[in-house]
């Protein structure tokens, strides 16, 4: 059986029929081809698979493609859509908070969320933010000062 899904992806609209245990990250991987977002252990732990649903960071190995028929997603392929790195991508690439750059997709997009709920995040406050992404790689230090990068370019200039 197949069920019927619509979703907006980084701004398109797609519409697709799809097996109804066929998760989220496949559906994002295999069926759209937005390969950005990583498989990591498929069980919730990692956060390899982080997009944002409807504004919100999900862990897309957790959730059933069908499950957010209609919804908003987007993905870290969304960030650059208008062809300028987002503030995080930079920060990720200035502060070098990646190595092999697996966990980097998931990071970037629960670091989105923390920055639009809290815009100037301390250290501990970032540590706790992605506490449920792991990396194996960094140490986190480089991960941290990638998004206080981020956070201080985002903040609208006020010297204008
Ligand atoms: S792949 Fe989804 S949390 Fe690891
Ligand atoms: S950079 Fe390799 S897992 Fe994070």
């Amino acid at each position: 059986m197949l069920l019927k899904v619509n979703m907006r992806i980084n701004g398109s609209t797609y519409d697709h029929e799809v097996e109804p245990r066929l998760l989220l990250v496949h559906y994002l991987r295999d069926v759209v081809g937005l390969t950005g977002t990583h498989i990591g252990c498929e069980t919730g732990i990692c956060g390899a698979c982080t997009v944002l649903l409807n504004g919100e960071a999900v862990k897309s190995c957790c959730l059933l493609a069908v499950q957010v028929n209609g919804a908003e997603i987007q993905t870290v392929e969304g960030l650059a859509a208008e062809g300028e790195l987002d503030p995080l991508q930079i920060g990720f690439w200035e502060k070098h908070g990646l190595q092999c750059g697996f966990c980097t997709p998931g990071m970037i997009m629960a670091s989105h969320q923390l920055l639009r709920r809290n815009p100037n995040p301390s250290k501990d406050e970032i540590r706790h933010a992605l506490a449920g992404n792991l990396c194996r790689c960094t140490g986190y230090q480089h991960i941290v000062e990638s998004v206080q990068f981020a956070a201080v370019k985002m903040k609208p200039d006020t010297t204008a």
